[in-house]
């Protein structure tokens, strides 16, 4: 699917409105679509088609910049056939991230992300995520149509987790991540670790 690109006034030097940006090795229409991206803030009463409306709505990760970013790469990485993993452990102690990264003052880990070759050893599965009915709301939020489809969820991931050995549902992990301050792995001290950087909250 990779195929090289010629152009002159490439998509990637665009991006970054200089012409002597390095053009990479490897290209394909994800990354193009990827590079071509800019946020439009007029738009046709033309309605969107529902079809469209699911495909769009399937691709909203995250409410931060970093998370948008991060999984901008994540979909340039695998489309460049790379293995990536975010890690939002570096939360659980952002000092010695902060010491090891030499970041200044007002600079935070906000997660990590490892991007590398698979080992096709590890056999990593696609898991399954909650259906949209779920998580897509219209207009307003909906908790009680949530029930139903977060039970089928739980039978549908509880045989993943029987398979891969794990005790627990999905239900219980999640709550179980959040119990206690031990459980949240360090994560209990985000306001303080925010603060030694210099983030004032209030
Ligand atoms: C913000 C964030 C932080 C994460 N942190 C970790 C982590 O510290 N360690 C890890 O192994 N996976 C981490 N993950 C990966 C999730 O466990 C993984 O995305 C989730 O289980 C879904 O699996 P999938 O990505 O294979 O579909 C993180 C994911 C996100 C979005």
């Amino acid at each position: 699917m990779t195929q090289t690109a010629p152009s002159p006034a490439h998509p990637v030097q665009q991006r970054y409105a200089d012409p002597a940006t390095e053009i990479p090795a490897q290209w394909n229409p994800v990354l193009e679509v990827l590079h071509a991206h800019k946020s439009v803030r007029r738009y046709l009463s033309d309605p969107v088609s529902p079809e469209t409306i699911r495909l769009l709505v399937s691709s909203y990760v995250g409410f931060v910049d970093a998370a948008l970013a991060a999984q901008n790469a994540v979909v340039a990485a695998e489309s460049l056939g790379l293995g990536t993993v975010y890690i939002g452990a570096l939360r659980n102690d952002p000092e010695a991230v902060a010491a090891e990264l030499n970041l200044p003052d007002h600079v935070f880990a906000v997660f990590g992300l490892v991007v590398g070759h698979p080992d096709p050893a590890e056999g990593t599965k696609v898991k399954p995520r909650l259906p949209q009915t779920a998580v897509l709301h219209h207009e307003t939020y909906d908790l009680s149509a949530q029930r139903e489809p977060v039970a089928e969820y739980e039978q549908r991931i509880g045989e993943i987790y029987t398979d891969q050995g794990l005790p627990f549902s999905w239900t219980e992990r999640t709550l179980a991540r959040l119990a206690s301050a031990a459980s949240l792995n360090g994560r209990h001290r985000l306001r303080e670790s925010l603060a030694a950087r210099g983030f004032q909250l209030r």
